[in-house]
C-alpha cells in the first residue's frame, strides 16, 4: 500500500534578490520540497539550481497585474499540501516583512496543516547595504522605519509623517511610483537637503541607485524605471555613498557660479 505524504507548508524567505542570499535552511527545504510556489521577486537563478522534477508554480503578483490574489494563494497553497505533501512557499526577503505570511499560516492551520517559517534577509536592510548605505550609524541614525508609504485605500500612512518627524532613516517599499509626493511629503518635517536614495533590483546584476535630495526628487524619478521594485531611503546615513558628495559639489558649484 503506498502511503500519502503527509501535508506541511514551509515558508521561506529567499532573501531580497541574488540566488545565494538564502539561509541554508531555506535552500535546504527547498531542494526537500514536493512543490513550489514562488513570488514575483524570486531570483530565475534559484529556482534553475533546484531539481527540475520539482513543480515550481509562479503564484507572484506585481504592480496590480495580479495573476493570483491573496485568496487563491491561500486555497492552492492547502490544496498542493494535500495533493502533493510538503509545499514550499519561496517569498522574496523575509515572509514576516510585507509578505501576508500571517494570512497563509492562519489559513493553513485551519486545515490543520503545520506551517514552517524560516526567515530570510529583508530588502529593507540588505539593498541599502549592497549600495554601501547602512539603515544605522553611530553618530549619524540610531534607529530606522521600514515602512510602506501607502495605505490599502492609496492614502498616504501616519506612520510616514511619524517618521518623517523623527531623526530615524525612512526605509520605505513599494513606494517607487509615488518617490515625488513622498519626497514632497516628508519634506515637509525634514527639509529639501535631506538626502534620499531609490535603489532598484537591490542585489542583483541589474541593481541600480539614483541618490540626491528631497528638493531634487522629480529630476531623479525622471531616471529611474517605475516598472521596476525598489526601496527609498531618507536620511543622513544617504550621504555615505560615495556619489551622494559627487552629486553635493555639483550642488555647491552650481550655487556658487
Ligand atoms: C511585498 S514587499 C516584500 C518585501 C520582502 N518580504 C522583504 O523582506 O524584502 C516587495 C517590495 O520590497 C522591495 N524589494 C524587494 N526586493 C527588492 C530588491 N531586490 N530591490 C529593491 N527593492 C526590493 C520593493 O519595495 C518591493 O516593492
Amino acid at each position: 500500500m503506498i502511503k500519502s505524504k503527509k501535508p506541511r507548508i514551509s515558508l521561506v524567505g529567499a532573501g531580497p534578490g541574488s540566488s545565494d542570499l538564502i539561509t541554508r535552511r531555506g535552500f535546504k527545504l527547498l531542494q526537500s520540497a514536493d512543490v513550489i510556489l514562488y513570488d514575483a521577486l524570486i531570483s530565475k537563478e534559484l529556482l534553475c539550481e533546484i531539481d527540475e522534477n520539482i513543480p515550481k508554480i509562479y503564484v507572484g503578483k506585481r504592480c496590480n497585474k495580479h495573476s493570483y490574489t491573496q485568496d487563491s494563494i491561500n486555497k492552492l497553497l492547502v490544496e498542493k499540501a494535500f495533493e502533493c505533501g510538503h509545499v514550499v512557499r519561496l517569498k522574496g526577503g523575509d515572509p514576516f516583512v510585507f509578505g501576508r505570511a500571517s494570512e497563509e499560516i492562519e489559513y493553513a492551520e485551519n486545515f490543520g496543516i503545520p506551517v514552517t517559517v524560516v526567515p530570510g534577509v529583508t530588502s529593507a536592510i540588505a539593498v541599502p547595504q549592497s549600495q554601501g548605505i547602512p539603515v544605522t550609524k553611530r553618530g549619524v541614525s540610531s534607529s530606522f522605519w521600514v515602512m510602506t508609504a501607502t495605505k490599502k485605500d492609496n492614502s498616504f500612512s501616519e506612520d510616514l509623517k511619524l517618521a518623517a518627524q523623527s531623526s530615524a532613516t525612512m526605509v520605505i517599499l513599494m513606494g517607487v511610483r509615488k518617490f515625488d509626493a513622498i519626497a514632497k511629503n516628508v519634506s515637509k518635517y525634514r527639509g529639501e537637503a535631506t538626502p534620499v536614495a531609490l535603489i532598484q533590483n537591490g542585489t542583483l546584476k541589474n541593481e541600480t541607485c539614483v541618490v540626491g535630495t528631497l528638493g531634487e526628487a522629480m529630476s531623479l524619478y525622471r531616471k529611474v524605471d517605475v516598472t521596476q521594485p525598489g526601496i527609498i531611503i531618507i536620511g543622513n546615513v544617504v550621504s555615505e555613498h560615495p556619489a551622494f558628495f559627487e552629486e553635493e559639489l555639483q550642488r555647491v558649484l552650481h550655487d556658487y557660479m
